[in-house]
């Protein structure tokens, strides 16, 4: 088989909470380098997977051809790529046939190739193009940059970033501006850094920031909160959701949409977090947080 470039986050627990059925059709609404689907097929389920980000297209072919050079004849019988957003779900799902699934899996946010990869724009500690577009499509975060005023980029920064100086460096970002466009992630990291008050910091200068521009761009928690809702619609009834979360912010909407609705039922009360071991295999695993709900029945027509 394809050696898959990473360990997938969590994996045993992430497979013991959906509890994979043999030859069900199971979704991972975030392909990625498709670890967390190589392992549902490899329990005998079968995989819709669905992801925004074109590369992850190469993962997909791989995988096909593992499946044929383990003798499957037909990979499509078990397993169906599908480049778009998870808040698309349903129409994914009717396009390849499907009305209703057995569990859905989302492992949120970048992947560690989009992070590696410098010219995508994620990554602080790579210089590359302002990008950050996981689909490649729609305004960049350079563009985002380019036209935001002080206020939307302070509310951003405060929002999505949670960062406490959001006012401070939105004015320095705008001042930067108007010297010369901001086109490249060293360039917003020597702004940010210039910005930032000096004296003892939590994490980088750059992190909050950056994680605020990628939620906007790609409308991530947008995107969540319909695709959560699109993954218990298509649910049959005792089907499970299992989501990784990577910050407060994602996992505060997994909590509610899931707490919110009548046809779930969360099995975690709190999160489920990762061991040691689950660290050392995968360093992105310590933010992780995991989340499993079921689908109940809702009551139906008394009469
Ligand atoms: C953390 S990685 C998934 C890694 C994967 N579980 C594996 O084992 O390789 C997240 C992936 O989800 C994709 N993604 C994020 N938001 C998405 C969305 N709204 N719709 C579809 N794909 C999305 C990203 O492009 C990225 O490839």
């Amino acid at each position: 088989m394809t050696e898959v470039p990473h360990v997938p986050v969590m994996l045993e627990r992430c497979l013991e909470a959906l509890a994979p059925l043999e030859d069900r059709w199971f979704v991972d609404g975030t392909f990625g380098a498709g670890g967390h689907t190589r392992a549902l097929l490899a329990r005998g389920a079968k995989v819709v997977a669905i992801d925004r980000d074109p590369t992850a297209l190469a993962h997909a072919h791989a995988l096909d051809a593992d499946l044929r050079t383990a003798g499957v004849a037909d990979p499509r019988e078990r397993f169906r790529f599908v480049a778009g957003n998870f808040r698309d779900l349903a129409d994914h799902l009717r396009a390849v046939g499907l009305e209703a699934v057995d569990g859905v899996l989302l492992d949120l946010g970048v992947s560690s190739m989009q992070l590696d990869e410098g010219p995508r724009g994620f990554a602080f500690r790579h210089d590359g193009p302002l990008d950050m577009r996981m689909s490649g499509a729609g305004p960049s975060a350079a563009d985002l940059i380019r036209d935001a005023d002080v206020a939307d980029l302070a509310a951003w920064l405060h929002k999505y970033g949670e960062e406490r100086h959001s006012r401070r460096l939105a004015h320095a970002i705008v001042a930067a501006r108007d010297e010369a466009p901001i086109e490249t992630t060293g360039r917003l990291v020597e702004i940010l850094q210039r910005a930032y008050p000096p004296g003892p910091r939590r994490d980088h200068p750059a992190r909050r920031t950056f994680q605020a521009l990628r939620i906007v761009v790609n409308d991530e928690l947008g995107a969540l909160e319909a695709g959560l809702h699109a993954a218990v619609d298509a649910l049959t009834p005792g089907g499970r959701i299992a989501v990784l979360a990577y910050h407060s912010l994602e996992d505060r909407v997994v909590k509610h949409a899931l707490r919110d609705r009548a046809d779930v039922e969360a099995r975690t009360k709190r999160p489920l977090e990762a061991t040691e071991s689950e660290i050392d295999a995968n360093p992105r695993a310590r933010s992780a947080k995991l989340r499993l709900a079921v689908k109940v029945a809702t009551g139906g027509d008394p009469t």
